[in-house]
């Protein structure tokens, strides 16, 4: 397979797809709940991981394709080519907000990232990377990460945490927050991914993702040098649900040593 010209036809599935997204917002949206009332999903959720399926099962055929709003294929394993596609990442923020939302995209070969894409849909800001030649924004490339200390870092997690909860012990998230320059939470986890591959952020956490919400963003952040894993520090199988955290190489394991206990 050409790797190149799948590349450019992925982004330009990306791109269309972005088109489609902004246009919507010009009439009203359909907007349902799925396992809870603010776990939201709306018709362009559905009609842009559709228009996806439909390209790639013409183009592609034999790829597999692992979509949030199911419409792709249940899938036991990883072998071959597999599209890990979350349409719109973050949608609260675009229904609420009308911005801050991402289409996240990762193309993994033999369950090993080749391809990642966050499009940031607002902006018209494309972060890509093919594995083993560096990442870009746009068509400028994103230099690798310098180290920092955790006095200086920014965290992006959700808040929430640092109250009692069933999951992770909080006491460490409260000297976290004492001990960091300042703690984000930008209610996308592809475009916190994409802020940590830029500097903006230095590390992002979250108690459970699925393998759209990061297959695109894990490949554009390896090529920039950052580290992700689960809470355990166990690498990411890209198959069910699982703890995620990503960081700059130099905080990754201080993060998890100091402050991150799960229960
Ligand atoms: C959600 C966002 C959010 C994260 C949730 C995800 P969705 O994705 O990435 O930031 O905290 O865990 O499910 O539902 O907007 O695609
Ligand atoms: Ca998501
Ligand atoms: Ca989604």
């Amino acid at each position: 397979m050409e790797l190149q010209q799948l590349d450019r036809y992925a982004k330009a599935l990306i791109k269309e797809a972005g088109r489609k997204i902004r246009h919507s917002l010009t009439y009203e949206l359909v907007i349902e709940s799925k396992a809870d009332a603010n776990d939201l999903v709306t018709n362009m959720d559905k009609e842009i991981e559709q228009f996806f399926i439909e390209h790639i099962r013409k183009d592609y055929v034999g790829h597999a394709i692992l979509g949030e709003e199911g419409f792709g294929d249940d899938l036991q394993s990883l072998n071959g080519y597999v599209w890990m596609l979350d349409p719109i990442d973050g949608t609260m923020n675009f229904i609420h907000q009308q911005r801050n939302f991402a289409i996240s995209l990762g193309i993994f070969k033999e369950g090993v990232g080749v391809f990642g894409y966050i499009y940031d849909v607002m902006n018209d800001e494309l972060y890509s990377a093919q594995k083993g030649h560096g990442a870009y924004l746009n068509d400028e490339p994103i230099p690798v990460l310098e180290s920092t200390t955790i006095s200086k870092a920014i965290i992006g997690m959700n808040a929430s945490w640092v109250v009692p909860n069933r999951y992770i012990e909080n006491e460490g998230l409260i000297r976290l927050v004492k001990d960091v320059r300042g703690i984000r939470s930008y209610g996308s986890a592809a475009l916190e991914l994409a802020y940590v591959s830029t500097g903006r952020i230095d590390a992002y956490m979250s108690l459970r993702l699925s393998p759209w919400d990061v297959a695109g963003g894990v490949v554009i952040a390896e090529e920039v040098g950052a580290v992700a894993t689960n809470l355990k520090g166990q690498p990411l199988k890209f198959l069910g649900q699982d703890t995620f955290i990503v960081a700059r190489k130099s905080l990754h394991d201080s993060l998890l040593a100091n402050y991150i206990t799960m229960k």
